[in-house]
């Protein structure tokens, strides 16, 4: 029987925490959002993003364009953004619709405003386990509630399933930078339950509802999920929770585990982005 973390209530402290401090200050950090088109999710991601920072004391600013947007009125909303000195943070919701250049888009944000981590240059600095990097939000809310458990990390054989640019990678190098011995799964990996079996941590960031078996888990691992399917209108995790936590140390529900985490650390990262650049 395993310790299930509560996301919600650890997210809520952080925004708590992170409105005393904007409190102090003379001007609200504000945060850009690009939402392009009618992707569903990312609307109601977008949503709670909004919601948080205003009880976080921040200000958010939500920058809406229809799905035929150009990449040259995109880019030039981000070039503008970036030398607005009243915009602290600027993401891109993602996905964005196919025939837009995700990778270049990104590129274009000012790394000091990238408060997503995607832009190369925080990806580097993260490799190099460099303070100075702003790492992505869920990879840092994963972090987050693994010291919540308390556990040492160092040594411990993590495995990461998924390899995207948004969580696997990142949340793998995390784990690398605090020395654990990190195995990345992805959909060609063979043999994946042998894998899992030697894992003291798992995390789950693959995109397929229950993939994970509570069978394939070694007794104790810590379980982080990281999936948000939703099956027959239900919100369902990458791991088969019910039986899982019967054989974890501590797992992450869904909802309320990892997704609550997610906002917060955006909100903490822009909180970060907005006194790096009063002090720099
Ligand atoms: N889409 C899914 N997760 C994320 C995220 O963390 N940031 C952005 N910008 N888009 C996402």
């Amino acid at each position: 029987m395993s310790v299930v973390l509560n996301g919600k209530e650890i997210a809520a402290s952080i925004i708590e925490n992170i409105k005393k401090q904007t409190e102090k200050l003379q001007e609200k950090p504000t945060l850009a959002i690009i939402l392009v088109g009618h992707n569903e999710a990312s609307r109601i991601y977008v949503r709670n993003k909004c919601s948080a920072a205003q009880k976080a004391g921040l200000q958010a600013e939500l920058l809406e364009f229809e799905e035929n947007v150009s990449a040259k009125t995109l880019k030039e909303k981000i070039q503008s953004l970036n030398l607005d000195s009243h915009i602290h943070g600027i993401i891109i919701q993602l996905p964005l619709p196919a025939h837009l250049p995700t990778q270049e888009l990104l590129e274009t944000v000012d790394p000091l405003k990238d408060v997503d981590g995607f832009h190369p240059l925080n990806a580097g600095l993260l490799q190099n386990n460099n303070p100075a990097a702003f790492a992505p939000a869920t990879a840092r809310g994963v972090m987050t509630l693994l010291r919540e458990t308390g556990v040492e990390l160092e040594g411990k054989n993590a495995l990461v399933i998924g390899r995207s640019q948004i969580v696997g990678k990142p949340v793998a190098q995390m784990l690398l930078n605090k020395n654990c011995t990190v195995t990345i799964a992805h959909s060609k990996t063979q043999n994946l339950p042998a894998l899992v079996q030697n894992a003291d941590i798992v995390v789950a960031a693959c995109g397929r509802p229950k993939m994970v078996k509570a069978s394939w888990l070694k007794k104790g691992a810590i379980v982080m999920d990281v999936g948000i399917n939703r099956v027959e209108n239900k919100l369902t995790g990458d791991v088969d929770f019910e039986p899982a936590k019967e054989v974890a140390s501590f797992i992450t529900p869904v909802p309320g585990g990892v997704g609550p985490m997610t906002v917060a650390m955006l909100l903490q990262n822009t909180l970060e982005a907005y006194l790096k650049q009063k002090n720099s």
